[in-house]
């Protein structure tokens, strides 16, 4: 394959929910502990997330202001380090505020951050990478070609098992442009209810699809009243 293995890997709640009240239940901190052992089993090289989601875990929320640069940038992919794992995060305009180049998390091995642009990114955001040393690279002009960028992490950084870690809608984008293989799903006994809370697959402005995808049950297991998912993609 010229492309990682992609594995979506997610905790939820019954009624599909990733986020919101059910993640304050009693049986979804039970759940927490399995969907950890089932995530560290996969030993991938690299997470990837989709803005929203890297600004909430991963970098220090949004950017509010830009300092001005008068450096133009020739859009070519910039590998400031290679190690052995990575936080991947797509961010196609340039968003996230970040303080360092990398992610510590307890569960999680030191991480060297890869921001995913468009082309059309303002030179003042890259400027900004620059000067914290974090890795960038192109996937599109205007918009996000998903293929072009599994390829090239796997080009430029041997990415070979990459495990996307939400939210709703960069899974969506993913499902939809032929990026994932396999899905693994642990589903917490709880149901949160909110309409407005991100679901495992989100439909967005981004969406250009508006049919269902068909995906094939592979393994099933049930941990008291917690059970594991997994589907492989048709
Ligand atoms: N339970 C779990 O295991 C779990 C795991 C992860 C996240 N979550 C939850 O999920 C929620 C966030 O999910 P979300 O769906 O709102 O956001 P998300 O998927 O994390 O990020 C969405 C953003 O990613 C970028 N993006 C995604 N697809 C794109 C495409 N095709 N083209 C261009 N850009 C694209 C866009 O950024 P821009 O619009 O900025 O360009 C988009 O707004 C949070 O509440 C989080 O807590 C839960």
């Amino acid at each position: 394959m010229d492309r990682p293995y992609i594995v979506l890997h997610l905790l939820s709640s019954l009624d599909s929910r990733i986020d919101g009240s059910f993640f304050s239940s009693a049986e979804t901190a039970k759940a927490f502990s399995i969907n950890q052992k089932i995530r560290s089993s996969y030993e991938c090289e690299a997470v990837l997330n989709g803005a929203v989601t890297a600004a909430e875990i991963y970098a220090d929320g949004f950017i509010n202001e830009l300092r001005h640069s008068d450096e133009h940038f020739d859009r070519n992919d910039y590998i400031a380090e290679k190690c052995d794992n990575y936080v991947v995060c797509v961010d196609i305009q340039g968003s996230l505020n970040w303080t360092k180049n990398y992610v510590e998390r307890r569960n999680m091995p030191y991480s060297h951050v890869i921001e995913v642009l468009c082309e059309d990114v303002n030179d003042d955001y890259i400027a900004y990478l620059r000067s914290l040393n974090i890795s960038y690279v192109f996937a599109g002009k205007e918009n996000l070609d998903l293929r072009l960028l599994m390829k090239k992490l796997k080009e430029l950084f041997d990415i070979r098992t990459l495990m996307v870690t939400g939210g709703g809608v960069m899974d969506y984008s993913l499902l939809e442009q032929g990026c994932l293989d396999e899905i693994s799903l642990v589903v917490a006994p709880t149901v949160g209810g909110e309409r407005e809370v991100a679901t495992i697959f989100d439909r967005s402005l981004y969406s250009v699809s508006d049919h269902s995808f068909d995906l094939k049950l592979n393994r099933v297991e049930r941990f008291d009243d917690v059970l594991y998912l997994n589907y492989l993609v048709k």
